[in-house]
């Protein structure tokens, strides 16, 4: 019997297989339990023989199924380890890293170049009323530049009417009449920001991107703003040979107003902006428009406009980009055509 269940002990290759053996040995019917319960109608004399030789087969079969469980148990753990193992040397799953839009990259790099000429930068909303928009700049509700800014109006249903008549905002010039009413002079801000006119073909989306600069202090004068301009085209075209052109222009907000024109020369077949636009191989393409702040626009946000005076320019964010990275169709830049911002050296 000893060697039999010896040699089953060995041959149980799983958990459950020495289980068996170990139940058909010491459970309460097995046989090394059927042998210890002969010993009760043994003979004083017998007993004495065969009770050490049953014992000692029982812890010897006891002991040989614990070791053997253990045993098993250490495979069970190493298959399982092994199986379990991580490759380090796999390559990794590829994530596309996502990059920055040139509009986004162009308004921060316009905020800090305003950042170091000590302009804040301000905000306001894209929904904005009548009077913001228009009426606060000197646009009456019956002036011809309200034609021409294609407004987004929202239904007016509650009819309050005129000023309070909400739209999409058509410039970021609001936000010279929210500064004004919100800060005291002197004031300093640029005031980047989405813009909405429904007008859509190769050179306009309806929804674009304008920057506003409002300077107010005592004593300022368009000296102030030519500098301010020259100043920050010098640093976001990354060239000293900028040469600026201000026509005399009309808007309703600004007096005098001036256009901006910026030189460009034709290098190896291209336009570069820089050097005079009155040069045989040159021109000049219109980047700003800018002026004095007019005196009803200081006037209507509450300041004495023989106190403080300013100047304010507005400019589109994705036209400044266009002409620094060489993009032509302005549609292009709301398509998020991964293959076209990789073109211009935006994607990763
Ligand atoms: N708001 C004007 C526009 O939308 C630009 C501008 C801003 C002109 C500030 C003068 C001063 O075209």
């Amino acid at each position: 019997l000893r060697s039999d269940l010896l040699s089953a002990i060995a041959a149980a290759d799983t958990l459950d297989a020495i289980e068996g053996v170990r139940v058909a040995a010491l459970g309460k019917q097995g046989n090394v339990t059927a042998l210890l319960k002969t010993l009760g109608g043994m003979s004083p004399d017998e007993r004495q023989t065969a009770g050490p030789r049953i014992q000692a087969l029982r812890e010897a079969v006891t002991g040989a199924i614990a070791d053997r469980k253990a045993a098993l148990e250490r495979a069970a753990l190493d298959a399982r380890l092994a199986s379990e193992t991580l490759d380090m040397t796999l390559p990794a799953n590829a994530l596309a890293p996502g990059s920055v839009h040139p509009v986004s990259q162009v308004m921060d790099e316009l905020a800090e170049i305003f950042a170091d000429l000590g302009f804040a930068v301000a905000t306001g909303p894209e929904i904005e009323d009548d009077w913001h928009n228009f009426t606060a700049l000197n646009i009456a509700e019956t002036h011809p530049a309200r034609a021409m800014h294609d407004t987004f109006y929202f239904p007016d249903d509650d009819s309050e009417g005129g000023a309070q008549r909400m739209l999409l905002r058509t410039h970021t010039s609001p936000v010279q009449i929210r500064t004004m009413l919100q800060q005291k002079p002197p004031i300093r801000i640029i005031a980047p920001g989405r813009v909405y006119r429904s007008d859509s073909d190769a050179t306009h989306t309806p929804m674009f991107h304008q920057i506003e600069g409002l300077v107010i202090d005592r004593g300022i004068t368009l000296g102030h703003l030519k500098w301010t301009l020259e100043t920050f085209l010098k640093a976001f075209f990354e060239r000293d040979d900028i040469v600026l052109r201000l026509r005399a222009s009309y808007f309703p907000f600004t007096e005098p107003s001036a256009e901006v024109d910026v030189g460009y020369t034709i290098e190896e077949g291209k336009r570069v902006i820089g050097g005079s636009g009155d040069d045989a191989n040159g021109g000049w393409m219109e980047v700003l428009g800018s002026g004095m702040v007019h005196p009803k626009v200081i006037a209507a946000c509450g300041l004495d406009p023989d106190e403080w005076q300013g100047f304010a320019f507005g400019t589109g964010v994705d036209r400044l980009a266009m002409l620094k990275y060489g993009m032509d169709d302005l549609r292009a830049f709301f398509d998020g055509d991964l293959r076209w911002l990789k073109h211009y050296g935006f994607g990763a």
